[in-house]
């Protein structure tokens, strides 16, 4: 098994272990691509929303919040283009009878090849030493280079063809490349036919006088239809954002790789509204600010990279997503959009209202543009969990996993452990609990011996502990142990508040240019 493989496994294992995810309705055997989040998991993603919320909402004079109804008119995906063409390309294997998206089977072939490129300059590397350059071998290699080739003409014939909605040509390339079933092993396909991902319902008693109405595939339509709203009742001036944290569901054919793809998950979006012309600016204004967000929880830099979009969408100008370098290789975590006034225009049309802005700096009336950040929730979790998630020799031979969660986001922020259950001890620590629970998400634990309970608060990426012992309550002081260091100091607790606050100073995280 790869070694992704198996830590990708743990990760999974882990947040089970620990109440951190389980699969949605387990004890009937489960239901796929949907995911419960445990008592641990709820908190790491509340304090991920909070981060979001407090850099993008609170830090910034002109973006307000929005909180808005999941079941929207009919009309409204009509108008965004998602009842015609929010489709996935589907392709069955009929030996197998397994379904699977078109453009992924592509995409997997091409990420094996990615692979044996990859392998390419790891055995490249290995043989010249500190003297290898990457850049270089992969631009003069000529095993490498007939292989970023290949990559290149595959990628294009699949962007043309889809883009085309040529999918007779899809299925020709799948055929040339010798795509096979990974079940059945055979490539006894069918043809490739379009799948709108949008989950249908209907509200009313009876059939008769039903509508039908979608899940929302997305949180930015319930921001654009109430851009008039939200400007004249907070009284904004272009340019302004709207931010909304939500669910949204889309019938995914391909649901896998945990909670990274799944059939309801949420999104942290945030629409900014600027005059026509500026797009362009404000887009890599966002660009940088996003990376930046990113960069600002200290996770290693170089596992971020940028995807520039070179085939937009027919309503965007300029696009791109900020990958994330997960066990399964850089996937999409979040996407920054210039979507021009496409959204607005299509509003006002279907719904024949005006939803324009007077700018009083130029004395006239335009549909605004918008750029658009779109970040999911879920696949952050996922990002700070496969990333934190660490298993570390110890000088002592002994093994620990720890997960080194940024404190600000951990579940909980401090373990409160009594050394026994006896001497009075835990009415102390019940004491000290009191206290500090009014600031921080604390935990009090009295079972098990101090080292299973110190090894159990690393599993959960809890920063700090503090132990209370015979000393403690001679002279008021405790043992406040870092989960990363694992040094253990004697302080005192008048001093302890002020320790942690200033370890978990937003202050420090946001203090980049936003
Ligand atoms: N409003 C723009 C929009 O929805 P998107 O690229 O389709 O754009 C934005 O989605 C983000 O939502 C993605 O970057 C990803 O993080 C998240 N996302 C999309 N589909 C998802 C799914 N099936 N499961 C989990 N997250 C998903």
């Amino acid at each position: 098994m790869a070694n992704y493989e198996e830590i990708f496994k743990k990760v999974v294992s882990h947040c089970k272990e620990y109440g951190f995810i389980f699969q949605s309705s387990e004890i009937y055997d489960g239901l796929a691509a949907a995911y419960d989040y445990g008592p641990n998991g709820v908190e790491l993603k509340n304090n991920i929303k909070d981060y979001w919320w407090k850099s993008m909402v609170n830090m910034h004079e002109n973006i307000v919040g929005l909180d808005s109804a999941i079941f929207m008119h009919p009309k409204t995906w009509k108008a965004s283009g998602h009842i015609d063409a929010f489709n996935d390309p589907l392709i069955d294997n009929k030996d197998s009878k397994k379904r699977y998206r078109a453009d992924v089977l592509v995409e997997d072939y091409i990420a094996k090849i990615e692979a044996k490129i990859t392998k390419d300059c790891d055995k490249a590397a290995k043989r010249f030493g500190e003297k290898f350059n990457k850049e270089e071998f992969t631009s003069t290699n000529g095993r490498v280079v007939e292989r970023k080739k290949k990559i290149d003409l595959i990628n294009k014939r699949l962007n043309t063809s889809l883009s085309l909605g040529d999918l007779k040509a899809v299925k020709l390339l799948i055929e040339e490349l010798e795509i096979k079933c990974p079940i059945s092993g055979t490539n006894n396909w069918t043809d490739v036919r379009q799948f709108n991902l949008m989950f249908k319902t209907q509200v009313g008693a009876t059939t008769d006088g039903a509508t039908d109405l979608y899940l929302r595939p997305e949180t930015a339509q319930g921001i654009f239809v109430n851009f008039l709203n939200i400007q004249k009742t907070s009284r904004m001036k272009i340019p302004f954002g709207i931010a909304q944290v939500g669910k949204a569901f889309r019938n995914e054919i391909v649901a896998r790789q945990f909670i990274f793809r799944m059939r309801e998950f949420e999104q942290m979006e945030m629409q900014f509204f600027v005059r026509p012309g500026e797009e362009i600016k404000w887009y890599n204004y966002w660009r940088e600010s996003r990376i930046n967000w990113h960069k600002s929880l200290g996770i290693d830099e170089d596992k971020y990279r940028f995807h520039d979009h070179e085939k937009l969408a027919h309503y965007a100008n300029a696009a791109t997503d900020i990958e994330f370098k997960f066990p399964f290789g850089f996937k999409e975590l979040e996407g920054i959009h210039s979507r021009t006034d496409f959204d607005l225009k299509a509003h006002q049309e279907h719904s024949g209202k005006k939803i324009k802005y007077f700018d009083p700096e130029i004395n006239d009336s335009y549909v605004p543009y918008v750029v658009e950040t779109s970040l999911g929730l879920d696949r952050m979790f996922l990002t700070i969990l496969t990333n934190c998630f660490i298993e570390e020799q110890l000088k002592n031979g002994d093994t620990r996993v720890v997960l080194k969660i940024p404190y600000i986001l951990s579940p909980i922020k401090i373990a409160i452990l009594p050394l026994t259950k006896k001497d009075g001890m835990p009415e102390k620590a019940r004491k000290i609990m009191q206290e500090l629970q009014l600031k921080f998400n604390c935990q009090y634990e009295e079972k098990d011996s101090i080292g299973k309970r110190y090894r159990r608060h690393d599993a959960i990426g809890t920063p700090f502990c503090i132990t209370i012992d015979h000393i403690t309550l001679e002279d008021n002081t405790v043992t406040l142990r870092n989960r990363d260091t694992m040094i253990q100091e004697r302080v005192s607790l008048n001093k302890m508040e002020a320790i942690i606050s200033e370890n978990l100073n937003l202050a420090k995280y946001l203090q980049f240019k936003s």
